[in-house]
């Protein structure tokens, strides 16, 4: 058998069953960790602009917990901007090794600046200078300028810790809705949806055809 032959026998309990949706989540990312060839954690991210039109790009999701979806980026970004006014989202994660698909959609929130902190902390040295040489979204010169800004910013920092930027920091997505959807043979496919009108509701659970 192979790695992603047992993962899938491993976890192929009756997910319909399931209540608590964050725990489901939780299994299906772990399973996707030991079977994913890259980024188990990628996950397609929506927002609108201000004239309602869609935007949508790849992200990592950086920590997940009853309360929601984090993930980090820059405020002044596109994606950042479109948030300030419409803070509303909805996240998509594909997991081809084991045809399963998640998605969510609900409030955006930005995460506590202790919490941005720590988790800013974490990343690679080199990865901290970039957030603070790119000014992500913004129309780039050429690949000198950035080069040159990466440069700067490393001879700033060359002495001491590098300090989150004021406009980077972490969303969470609380949401209204998640939904499992899982290939079964000949279209057959099993679809669970949970819903709630407000993040202090409890979840109501619906299947839906595929
Ligand atoms: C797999 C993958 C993961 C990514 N993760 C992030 C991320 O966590 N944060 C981020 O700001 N950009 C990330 N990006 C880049 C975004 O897709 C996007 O290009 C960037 O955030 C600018 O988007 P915007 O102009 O809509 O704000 C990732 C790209 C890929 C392909």
């Amino acid at each position: 058998m192979t790695a992603i032959e047992q993962t899938k026998w491993l976890t192929s309990g009756d997910f319909t069953q399931a209540d608590d949706p964050l725990r489901l989540f939780g299994d299906w990312l772990d399973a996707a960790t030991r079977t994913e060839p890259a980024d188990p954690n990628a996950m397609a991210l929506a927002t609108v602009d201000a004239d309602g039109l869609p935007n949508v790009r790849m992200m990592l999701l950086k920590g997940y917990d009853q309360r929601g979806f984090v993930f980090y980026t820059s405020t002044e970004s596109q994606k950042g901007r479109e948030l300030s006014t419409q803070p509303k989202a909805a996240l998509t994660f594909h997991w081809k090794s084991l045809t399963r698909q998640v998605r969510v959609r609900g409030l955006v929130e930005p995460v506590d600046p202790a919490e941005a902190d720590a988790y800013f902390a974490t990343r690679p040295r080199l990865a901290q200078i970039s957030a603070w040489a790119s000014r992500q979204s913004a129309p780039l010169e050429s690949r000198l300028a950035f080069e040159k800004a990466v440069a700067f910013y490393g001879t700033r920092y060359a002495i001491s810790a590098v300090p989150r930027p004021p406009y980077w920091t972490g969303y969470r997505v609380v949401p209204l809705s998640i939904e499992f959807w899982h290939d079964r043979p000949f279209r057959l496919h099993d679809r669970v949806e949970f819903r709630r009108s407000r993040p202090d509701e409890p979840w109501l659970k619906t299947r839906l055809y595929p």
